[in-house]
């Protein structure tokens, strides 16, 4: 739950005053005493109340009420703070069409990153720059299971188990582990970064399910950490969005970003790489960013959603599978004569050199696995080979495939 204080030490002023909270269940302690304000049962009751000015939204989800009371504020004309993330990336540029024609401010400081400001740097501080590319570890579940597995030496299985015992991950981990959130938060990072309308369609998830321990030793003795890294990049006029664990050099910007905190890196000129790292949840952070958005509308310096008119945000074109760069490849092959030449051989096929070649002999049972990284080739090329490897039948799973990124490396355009 994120709860927001207005008394404390923040600049939430007397400009500001809580007339009235809505929530499912009206009696439940939620450690503020709520006495004194008027309950609502109906959020979208509240959000239509001629009377209330701001209305901040901390329901959470892509549709139904939440979006519903959004609309319903926007559409008179009331400004809106949220922290709904799923909403913004799927419903954004129509929401703040709304906004914009009833004279509303749409914002949402605490949707990506938490308490890091995020939103606001690449809104105003990075505006007088170009933006190339935005990347980040935008989901601190991810990054908390990532961190402990390395750490403990523990399954994904038992650590999601732990974390979710412990409040840190969903009874249903779907949205966090496969990608899903972090992908909205890129998508809206990347729609301010390059001034293009929020995109969640385009964007490619893929999750951390099938990152295993035995990917996370191998990749160390390569020399890699594993990060679920969402990444959205300019090239050639398009916009390139991933979610997806990645291989990163121990001398990457976010390598060393650990447990569950949460990160971004901006490379954009002339202003260069600029990277924000802190808390990316919990009630205290979120509520802060909530607090700092209430500001800016009590102080008068709210701009637009997105950073521009909706008229003026681009439709980015899509960009083609042009994407260079160097991949790590684990296999679990069945322990026969002739596996390896018959891997190498579809890698020569699509003209990929291998760089390294990796084989650990931890598993259990009849299927070994092997890990090899690749010179710099195309995306396009290698998931050929992969697609050809798959097909032989003493592969025994579905290949892993991850990018390998190097510090100061352009992603993917190496
Ligand atoms: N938690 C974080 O660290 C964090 C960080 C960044 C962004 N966010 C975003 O903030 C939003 C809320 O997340 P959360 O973690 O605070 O979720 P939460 O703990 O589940 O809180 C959701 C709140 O919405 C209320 N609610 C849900 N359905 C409702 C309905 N149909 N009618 C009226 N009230 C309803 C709930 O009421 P009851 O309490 O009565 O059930 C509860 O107070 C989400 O969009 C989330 O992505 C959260």
């Amino acid at each position: 739950m994120v709860k927001l204080f207005a008394d404390g030490g923040s600049r939430l002023n007397e400009k500001l005053q809580l007339v009235a909270v809505s929530a499912r269940k009206a009696g439940q302690d939620r450690g503020v005493d709520l006495g004194a304000y008027r309950w609502v049962d109906d959020p979208v009751a509240l959000a239509s109340d001629p009377n209330i000015d701001v209305f901040v939204e901390l329901i959470g989800g892509a549709g139904g009420v939440a979006k519903a009371a959004v609309e319903a504020a926007l559409a008179r004309g009331a400004h809106v703070v949220t922290a709904n993330k799923a909403l913004l990336a799927v419903h954004g540029a129509q929401l703040a069409t709304l906004a914009e024609r009833n004279g509303a401010k749409l914002l949402f400081e605490a949707a990506v990153g938490g308490g890091v400001p995020m939103v606001k740097a690449l809104k105003e501080s990075v505006a007088g720059s170009r933006a190339s590319s935005v990347a980040g570890i935008l989901n601190g579940t991810c990054n908390y299971i990532l961190t402990e597995m390395e750490n403990s030496g523990r399954s994904f299985e038992a650590v999601l188990a732990e974390a979710q015992s412990m409040g840190y991950a969903e009874a249903d981990p779907t949205t966090d582990v496969g990608g899903f959130d972090a992908a909205h938060k890129l998508t809206i990072l990347s729609a301010i970064a390059f001034g293009t309308r929020p995109d969640y369609e385009h964007v490619r998830i893929q999750g951390i399910e099938r990152v295993t321990l035995t990917d996370i030793r191998l990749a160390a003795k390569l020399g890699y950490r594993i990060k679920l890294i969402a990444k959205g990049a300019l090239a050639d006029g398009a916009v390139e969005m991933h979610v997806r664990p990645a291989c990163l050099s121990y001398d990457h910007p976010l390598a060393s970003v650990n447990g569950s905190l949460n990160a971004l890196v901006v490379d954009a000129e002339p202003s260069g790489q600029l990277t924000f790292i802190g808390r990316g949840a919990g009630e205290g952070p979120t509520a802060a960013s909530v607090a700092s958005d209430l500001i800016d509308l009590a102080e008068g310096r709210a701009g637009f959603a997105f950073g521009k008119p909706l008229s003026q945000l681009a439709a980015a074109p899509r960009a083609t599978p042009a994407e260079r760069g160097r991949y790590y490849l684990r296999l679990l092959v069945k322990d026969r004569p002739g596996v390896v030449a018959a891997i190498s051989d579809r890698l020569a096929h699509e003209e990929i050199s291998i760089e390294s070649f990796l084989q650990m002999p931890v598993h259990s049972g009849p299927a070994v696995p092997i890990v090899l990284t690749t010179q710099t080739c195309s995306r396009a090329k290698i998931e050929a080979a992969v697609r050809a490897i798959e097909a032989l039948d003493v592969v025994a799973e579905a290949p892993l495939l991850m990018p390998v990124e190097q510090a100061g490396q352009s992603w993917g355009r190496s």
